[in-house]
C-alpha cells in the first residue's frame, strides 16, 4: 500500500514537471519587459561622445559586416533582426533609431551592466562603428505588437 502511494506520487511528480514547464514557456512574454529606464542609458551619453561622427559611415561594406557580428553577438539577446527578444528590448525602437551613432558607439562602449547589457570595449573601434551602422540600416518600428518578429 505504502509503495504504491509512493509511486503514484513519484508518478504525478514525473508527469507533473514537463507539464509545468511547457507552462511556463507557454505564459513567457515574448517581449524584453521594457520599465520607464529602458533607452535612458542613450541619453546619458556625454556630449563629446554624442557628437562623435561614424568613421564607417561612407563604408558601402560597413552594414553587411555589422551585420555580421550582430549576429555573432548581439542577435541572442535582441534578435536577428533587432526587434528584441524577452531578454533585450528591440533596437528598432524610436530612442535607438532616433540616437546619435555616437551615443549608440557609446552604449556599446560601456553597456548598461547593472541592467544586463554587457560592455563591448573589446571589439575593435572600427568593428563597433560597423555594428553602429548596421542599427541604423534597420529603421524604426512602430511601437505597436508586430507578429512578425525574429
Ligand atoms: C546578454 C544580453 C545582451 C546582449 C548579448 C546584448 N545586449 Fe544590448 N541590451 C541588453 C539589455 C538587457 C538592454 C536593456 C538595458 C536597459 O534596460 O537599459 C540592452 C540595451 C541595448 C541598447 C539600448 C541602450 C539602452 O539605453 O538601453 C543598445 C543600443 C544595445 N543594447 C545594443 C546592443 C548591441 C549592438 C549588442 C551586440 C554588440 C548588444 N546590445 C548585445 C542585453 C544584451
Amino acid at each position: 500500500m505504502k509503495e504504491s502511494i509512493i509511486a503514484l506520487s513519484l508518478m504525478t511528480a514525473l508527469l507533473g514537471a514537463p507539464c509545468a514547464l511547457a507552462q511556463h514557456e507557454k505564459l513567457a512574454a515574448p517581449n524584453h519587459k521594457a520599465d520607464a529606464l529602458v533607452y535612458a542609458e542613450l541619453a546619458r551619453a556625454p556630449d563629446k561622445a554624442t557628437a562623435k561622427r561614424n568613421p564607417m559611415e561612407k563604408d558601402p561594406d560597413a552594414v553587411a559586416a555589422g551585420q555580421n557580428l550582430f549576429k555573432q553577438h548581439c542577435s541572442e539577446c535582441h534578435g536577428n533582426a533587432g526587434y528584441g527578444t524577452e531578454k533585450a528590448p528591440s533596437l528598432r525602437a524610436e530612442e535607438v533609431q532616433s540616437a546619435t551613432p555616437g551615443a549608440i558607439f557609446w552604449v556599446l562602449t560601456n553597456g548598461v551592466v547593472r541592467r544586463g547589457m554587457p560592455v563591448w570595449s573589446k571589439l575593435p573601434e572600427p568593428q563597433r562603428w560597423q555594428i553602429v551602422s548596421f542599427i541604423k540600416s534597420l529603421g524604426a518600428v512602430p511601437k505597436t505588437p508586430d507578429k512578425k518578429r525574429d
